[in-house]
């Protein structure tokens, strides 16, 4: 029997122009670039213009990836939007994938908020692994300017807006994806949310409803940050064995982009040296579910990620949800 599996051969990313850096910031809340960079590595961020909508982005991200592809649209069999801001609650997929113009394409959103990329990338890779699709396009976006508290400084310094999208392809006796761990905790929910704020609402006797609205992004940093440094390697070392690979056989380490001290400290954790450490965040800040494919594709436009590399990427945030996949970069199998 043929075994199938993927292979990642294009990548997009798409920012939006407006560029907010830490001094200008802190005319808005009391910080400094200082306290910003030394504690985050972060010096500016971009955000998304009042008319831009998140699915401007993926768009963008998405037409660049298909492009490097070399895949038309109409060659989609699946888009997968993986964001937690979406315009439209019912799902913004959908109009991604009208846009595109990928109209054989079933299109769905997917929300675990900046863990979004890594389970989105394993979900892209079930339906290609059985056979059932050829050709998936997975875009991470979010525009979390929007729902970030611009008086909180905890949180306001972190944030930042865009989109990044890979293409994924089905090949035969070779799997690109070489392990995967996926994980969810519940029970620390309350450490980083983005919650329905509910307001009663009554319409006749004895029958009322709540007619409320979405809050502002409300997160413990320690905790999260604790999280991170902790549970990251772990997920890692899972994925690691699951592929039969250990860290020495890591080309490049691919983390959300929240923290520089987070993924110096992954980083250390897994004794992955720093060159190895794809880092773009003092740019973009944290740009959720896009963090990953946003620094991938950069890395591999300025030619430091080459075809047959192998990536250990890991997202994780909100949920808590947090994930590893390891995978080879590029269409290396058809080329050999
Ligand atoms: O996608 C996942 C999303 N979230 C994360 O990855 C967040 C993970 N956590 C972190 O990255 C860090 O915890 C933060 C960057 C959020 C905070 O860094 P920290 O080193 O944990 O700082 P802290 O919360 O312990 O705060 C230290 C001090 C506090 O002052 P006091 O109480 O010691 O007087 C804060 O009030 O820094 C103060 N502070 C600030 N000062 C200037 C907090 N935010 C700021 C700020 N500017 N923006």
């Amino acid at each position: 029997m043929t075994t199938l599996g993927i292979a990642i051969t294009g990548s997009g990313g798409a920012t939006p122009d407006t560029a907010l850096d830490n001094d200008t910031l802190s005319q808005i809340v009391e910080t400094s670039d200082e306290w910003i960079s030394s504690r985050t590595g972060i010096r500016e961020r971009r955000l998304a213009r009042p008319e831009t909508q998140l699915c401007d982005l993926a768009v963008a991200a998405s037409q660049q990836a298909l492009e490097m592809a070399g895949l038309a649209p109409s060659e989609l069999d699946l888009v997968i939007l993986a964001t937690s801001t979406a315009e439209d609650l019912f799902g913004s997929a959908s109009n991604v994938q009208h846009r595109l113009g990928a109209s054989q394409a079933v299109a769905f959103d997917l929300t675990a908020a900046c863990s979004g990329f890594v389970f989105g990338l394993v979900t892209a890779a079930q339906f290609l692994r059985t056979g059932v699709y050829r050709n998936a396009l997975l875009v991470g976006a979010d525009i979390l300017s929007r729902w970030v508290d611009w008086s909180d400084r905890r949180t306001c310094v972190l944030f930042g807006d865009g989109a990044g999208a890979v293409v994924l392809q089905r090949v035969e006796e070779a799997d690109g994806l070489l392990g995967f761990e996926l994980r969810s905790n519940g029970a620390q929910n309350d450490c980083l949310m983005l919650n329905y704020q509910p307001e009663a609402q009554s319409l006749v006797e004895g029958v009322t409803v709540s007619q409320g609205r979405y809050g502002r992004i409300a997160m413990n940093g320690q905790e999260v940050y604790k999280f991170a440094v902790k549970k990251v390697p772990e997920a890692i070392e899972k994925a690691l064995f699951r592929a039969n690979l250990s860290t020495d056989d890591i080309d490049w380490l691919v983390l959300h982009q929240a923290n520089q001290r987070i993924l110096d400290a992954v980083a250390k954790r897994l004794n992955v040296p720093g060159e190895k450490v794809i880092s773009n965040l003092a740019r973009y800040g944290n740009t959720s579910a896009a963090s990953i494919p946003l620094a991938l594709d950069e890395a591999v436009r300025s030619n430091r990620i080459r075809p047959g590399d192998t990536i250990a990427a890991s997202g994780f945030g909100a949920g808590l949800t947090w994930g590893a996949a390891i995978f080879k970069w590029g269409d290396f199998y058809r080329e050999a």
